[in-house]
Parts: C-alpha cells; structure tokens; sequence
C-alpha cells in the first residue's frame, strides 16, 4: 500500500511541475490573468510584453510570490523577423529557469484594438492589425513548433466580433477570423503530434484593450448579453487554462465563444 502511493506521486509530481506554457501578451489584461491562473494550477508560466517590462515582472513577482515559477521575455508579435531569435530566447529560458527543452502549452494571446471605419482605415492601419493578430500568431507558431512537447496545446485568441458585425473593427475582426480558420488548420497538421489546437473567442472584456470601455459603451453592451454584464479578464483565463490542462484533453479544432451569452 505504502509502495502504491509513492508510485502515483512520482508519475504525478513531473507531469504537474515541468509543464511550461508560454504566453504572448502576458503583461496585462487577459493574458496576465492567463498567466496567474495557469500558475496557480501548477504550470510554469514563460510571459511575453511588448513595451511595459514593469507590468510583466509584476506578473512574475505575483506568480512567485504565490509559489509558482515564471520568466518574462520580450516580444513584438508583429516582427516575425525576430521570431528565430525569440526562439532562442525561449530554449535558454527554459533551460535555465526549468532545465527542460519544450513547451507543453502556447497561447497566441497578445494583441490591440484599432476603432476606425472602414472608410478610413489606413494601408499602415491594416498591415500593422495583420501582424499583429494573424501573420505573428502563423509564424510564432511555427518557430515555436520545435520546442512543443507531443500531447502540447495552443490556444488562439479570437473575437466575438467575428460573429456579431461591430462597425469600426472590422479588419481586427476580420483578421481574428482569419485566425480562427487557422485554428482548425492547426489542430488538422499538428494533431500527428497529439497537439491540440482551439480559439477562444472573448465578448467584451474589462481590460485596456483599444483604450477600455467607457461606462455608457459598457452598459450597452451589459444589456446586450444574457448573463447581464461584461466579462472579467479570469472569466476568459479560467477557460483557456481549462484548454492548456487534461480538463480539456478532449477538446480539440474548436472555437468557443466566451461571453456570457452576448447578442444571441
Ligand atoms: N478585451 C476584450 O474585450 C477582448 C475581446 C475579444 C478578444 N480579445 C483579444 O484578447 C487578447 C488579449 O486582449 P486584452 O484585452 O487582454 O488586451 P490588453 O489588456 O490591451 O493587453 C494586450 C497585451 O498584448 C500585448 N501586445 C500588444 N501589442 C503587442 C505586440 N505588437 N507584440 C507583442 N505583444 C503585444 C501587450 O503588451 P504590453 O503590455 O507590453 O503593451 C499586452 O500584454 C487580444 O488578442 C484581443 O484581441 C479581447
């Protein structure tokens, strides 16, 4: 009996302690709040900022002041020129930090909001929404395609913007559906590997995505949604480490929409 118990906890221990996730955009918002749930679970958490360093090492702090491990690591999703170098970044990272070689989790989180008609979109506006939200998630998933451990899971932001039309977002929305079609390519190619590929489409939610809401937007978009309120970044990060974990082994080339009911 005594034997039987150590057993189980050698099998448990490794599964639940070397699994890394690496998440883009990491520093706030929906990301950040990924980052803490999925620590909390017993990942290991590599973060990724674009410009606000401060924010992301606060994210680490809180992660290991809870007793979880973390690193940051700086990014620009639209420049998929320094991806190979990223990739380097990310092998010392896991190195050193967790002395292991692969990633058990990516999730293509990082982004912004652009309002603006299409009337007056710009080429610069639209070329910089692509980067950002469809050519980075592309090529960051292939360069990091080495560094995934067989059984891995990635989780792509999406939008539910691509369902409900929005006027004054529509290449953002376009491009998230872009990535959600993209979604299901992924989990086609990688399922070979048992990699798991799924979107995750948020309604609105509270963070500083394109400046935040104002309280008359969020109140209109409250009285648009079943469960009567806007979503808080854990509603959405709840799921996504659902999808990163064997909670959701299962659940694969799907795009789940999580918005408390919005326009339906
Ligand atoms: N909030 C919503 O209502 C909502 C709804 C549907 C979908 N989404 C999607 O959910 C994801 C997260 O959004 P959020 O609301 O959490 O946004 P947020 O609070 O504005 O945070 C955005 C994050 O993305 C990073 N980022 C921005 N541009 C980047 C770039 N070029 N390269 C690398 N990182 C970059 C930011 O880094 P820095 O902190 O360093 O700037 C930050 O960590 C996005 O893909 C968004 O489109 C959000």
């Amino acid at each position: 009996m005594h034997f039987a118990i150590v057993e189980v906890l050698i099998d448990y221990v490794p599964e639940l302690y070397m699994n890394i996730v690496l998440i883009t955009g990491g520093s706030r918002g929906i990301g950040a709040s990924t980052a803490l749930e999925c620590a909390r679970r017993g990942q290991g958490v590599i973060l990724t900022y674009h410009s606000q360093q401060a924010k992301a090492e606060e994210v680490v702090r809180q992660i290991v002041a809870g007793g979880g491990k973390a690193a940051a690591l700086q990014l620009d999703v639209g420049d998929s020129r320094s991806f190979d170098s990223f990739r380097g970044a990310v092998e010392l990272t896991l190195s050193r930090v967790w002395d292991t070689t692969q990633l058990a989790g990516l999730v293509n989180n990082a982004g912004y909001g652009l309002f603006n008609p299409i009337e007056t979109v710009t080429e610069a506006q639209f070329d910089g929404l692509m980067n950002v939200h469809l050519k980075g998630p592309f090529f960051l998933t292939q360069a990091l395609l080495p560094l995934m451990k067989q059984g891995a899971s990635i989780v792509n932001l999406t939008s539910a913007t691509s369902r409900v039309a929005t006027a004054g977002v529509a290449p953002y929305a376009a491009f998230k559906g872009g990535l959600e079609i993209l979604s299901k390519y992924m989990a086609k190619e990688f399922g070979e590997r048992r990699i798991r590929v799924n979107a995750v489409a948020p309604g609105a939610i509270r963070t500083e995505l394109g400046g935040g809401l104002n309280e008359e937007f969020e109140a209109l978009l409250a009285s648009q949604t079943a469960l009567g309120r806007i979503g808080e970044p854990e509603d959405v990060a709840r799921v996504i480490a659902t999808l990163l974990t064997q909670d959701g082994g299962w659940i694969n080339a799907q795009s789940i929409e999580v918005a408390g009911g919005y326009i339906i």
